[in-house]
Formats: C-alpha cells, structure tokens, sequence
C-alpha cells in the first residue's frame, strides 16, 4: 500500500488530464493506492499545510478529454530563487521537501518539460524524494521521446489555423504569416508548416533571408498563385540574428514579433500584403488530440508502474513504438532541437518549401 502524490509543472498543454486519469486509474485502480494530487505545481508543497486533493477514481471520469490541468500548474517562480512579494529571491526547496513528507508520501510523479524536470530532480535528489517523471511540452523539445504530451495537438491547432488561412490568403491574394510557438525549437512549425501546405517555413535551427523568402514569393506569382502562406517559430530571429522578444512590466521576457517584423520585412521587398496571426496560447488548449489521449494514458500506467517496481528516478519515454524508462539526467542532458539535415527538412525542402538558407 502505497501514497503517491502528481503534479504538473511548467506550461500547460492538452493531454495533461489524461495523464492525470491514467496515474489514478493505474494506482488506485489496480493496485489500490491513495493518489494525492499536488496543487499549483510544486507551489502546492510549499504551503504548510500542502494543498493537495485526494484522487478517485470518480473524480477523474470525464478527464480524457479535458484540457488543461485540473491540478493547476505554473511556469513563473524557480523554487531555488522564488520571487517574494518584497522583490526579493528566496530558496523554497527545503519547504517543498517538508511538504513531501508532511504529506507522507511514497513518491511523486512529475509532469514537466526539460526545465521542470531538472528542477524536480534537483529537489528530490537534496530531500531524497523518490521521483518519477512524464514528458509533457508542445516544443518536443525533450530529449530521447518521440512523443511528449502536447506536441501532436498543438501541430493539429497550427495545421487547422494554415488550412484556414489558405482560403483568406487566396480571396485577398496577401502574404499571410502564422507566428507559432516552440520556445527555441521549430518542431511545430516544421510538422504544422509541411501538413498544412505552408510555402515558407521559418525555424531557429536554419537561418534564412528576406530575399530568399521574397523570391519565393514572386515565383510562386509567376506560377499564378497570387498567395503564400509562412509559418515561422517565435525563436526565429531577425535577418541580422537579433532575438525578437518582448518585455512586460514585471521585466519577464518571452519570445513574440517575430510575425510583423517578417510582414514588414517581406512587404518592403515583394510589394505583397502581408497579414499576421500569432496562435499563441491557444495551442496550449482545447481537447487533447487522440494520440496525445494515447500518448498520456500509456505514460499515466508506465509511472506508475515504476513505482511499483520502485524504479525511482526515471523518466517514461517513447521509442520504437515503445514506452520505456531513462534515467532523468539522461533525459535532460537529451536537448532535441529540429535535425537541419533530418527527415522533415529533407521533405519540406522536397515539397518545394522554402525552409532557409
Ligand atoms: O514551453 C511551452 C511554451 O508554450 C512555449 O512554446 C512558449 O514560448 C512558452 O511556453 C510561453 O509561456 P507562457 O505561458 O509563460 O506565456
């Protein structure tokens, strides 16, 4: 009999509450555990007493299809320098190990992206916490997974708003620019960019020029397309390799404008109407595709099974049509950036694309 708490950290994305269900389904289901879920992510084992929320089977009926994350989740705030109300920073891991134990916990299952997780491992290596991580970002950014929760409904988002777009292109005959995410990979635009006919694709990994765009742009009007569609991912750069980012007021920096500086850009040297749309967080929403339901169901089982075995310290992964488990520092060591001279630029460059350099 065991006591096993979950939380989601860093931004949230579709399949988080799948994941959720699955833990819950596994654990209590199965091997008849107390499931406790962890509020706000590690925020909620901060607080004396912890917020927590016991987990049955009941509770967790509907979440399938839900999106978000019924626990809360944040991505401000590094537990080692947390932001205090006075301005100051302040070490808060030794509150959140207190928080384990003052919830008597067995383990605990994170769901997180690269840097939620060494964050996590940090935490549970100083407290000698006995964690098990699930992969969760629509940047794909993880290394060793071919799938991280997210990632395939966020593609789906950014195809449907290119496959949209198409038409409004046409009727206006304008240039028009999807700004989507990826934090600094281009893994969305390049998968949403060739399943969704984009013309151009514009990812950090490749540079490019605003001529070469432009000239792609001409030669498809030559052709008697009168429209063109580019997507690009918020890391792209300027020409020069300037990062594009905005500031807000409390000084936090994150990447966005990418998609008017190229619409500028583009407009001065083809003389086409440009338009942008930035998707933004709405790749972050809605109902889980059915593979990240898949994807976050097989993982929810394989962590807690890990657990069962008492293989701490692992993350779940998928490779070869496989969920297998890796060490967590093999994992974060494991960046995985767009391959320049893999298969999806090989096929967008195939297809006509204009993908850079
Ligand atoms: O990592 C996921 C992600 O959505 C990135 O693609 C994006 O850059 C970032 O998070 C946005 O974060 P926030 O929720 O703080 O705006």
């Amino acid at each position: 009999q065991k006591r096993i708490g979950i939380l989601t950290s860093g931004g949230d994305c579709a399949g988080l509450n799948a994941a959720i269900r699955a833990v819950v389904c596994r654990a209590v289901g199965t091997y008849d555990w107390e499931v406790l879920g962890i509020r706000q992510a590690t925020q909620g084992l901060m607080h004396s007493p912890p917020q927590a929320i016991r987990l049955e089977l009941e509770n967790v009926d509907s979440l399938r299809v839900a999106g978000g994350t019924m626990l809360g989740t944040t991505n401000q705030g590094d537990p080692f320098a947390f932001p205090m109300p006075d301005g100051t920073r302040c070490d808060r891991s030794e509150d959140i190990i207190a928080g384990y134990y003052q919830l008597g916990l067995d383990a605990i299952i994170g769901i997180g992206g690269d840097g939620s997780m060494a964050i996590l491992r940090r935490i549970a290596e100083q407290g000698n916490l006995n964690l098990v991580a699930i992969p969760k970002t629509i940047d794909n950014d993880v290394g060793v997974t071919e799938h991280s929760i997210g990632f395939d409904t966020a593609v789906n988002t950014a195809t449907e708003a290119l496959d949209r777009l198409h038409f409004t292109a046409a009727s206006h005959s304008r240039v028009m620019i999807l700004e989507v995410m990826g934090r600094d990979a281009g893994h969305i635009a390049i998968t949403a960019g060739i399943a969704g006919g984009a013309d151009v694709i514009l990812i950090p990994e490749i540079s490019y020029t605003i001529a070469n765009i432009c000239h792609k742009i001409k030669e498809r009007q030559e052709q008697g397309k009168n429209y063109s569609l580019v997507i690009v991912s918020e890391a792209v750069r300027t020409e020069a390799g300037d990062p594009v980012v905005i500031t807000n007021r409390l000084g936090q920096c994150r990447y966005g404008g990418i998609g008017d500086y190229l619409a500028d850009r583009i407009c001065d040297c083809s003389g086409a109407e440009t338009r942008v749309t930035v998707l933004g967080h709405v790749q972050r929403g809605g109902t889980p595709s059915p593979l990240d339901r898949l994807v976050a169901s097989a993982f929810g089982v394989a962590a807690v099974d890990l657990i069962a075995e008492e293989k701490y310290d692992h993350m779940v992964t998928w490779q070869n049509r496989q969920v297998v488990s890796v060490p967590i520092p093999e994992a974060i060591a494991q960046y995985q950036a767009v391959d320049p001279s893999g298969t999806l630029v090989k096929t967008a460059r195939g297809l006509g694309i204009y993908l850079g350099d």
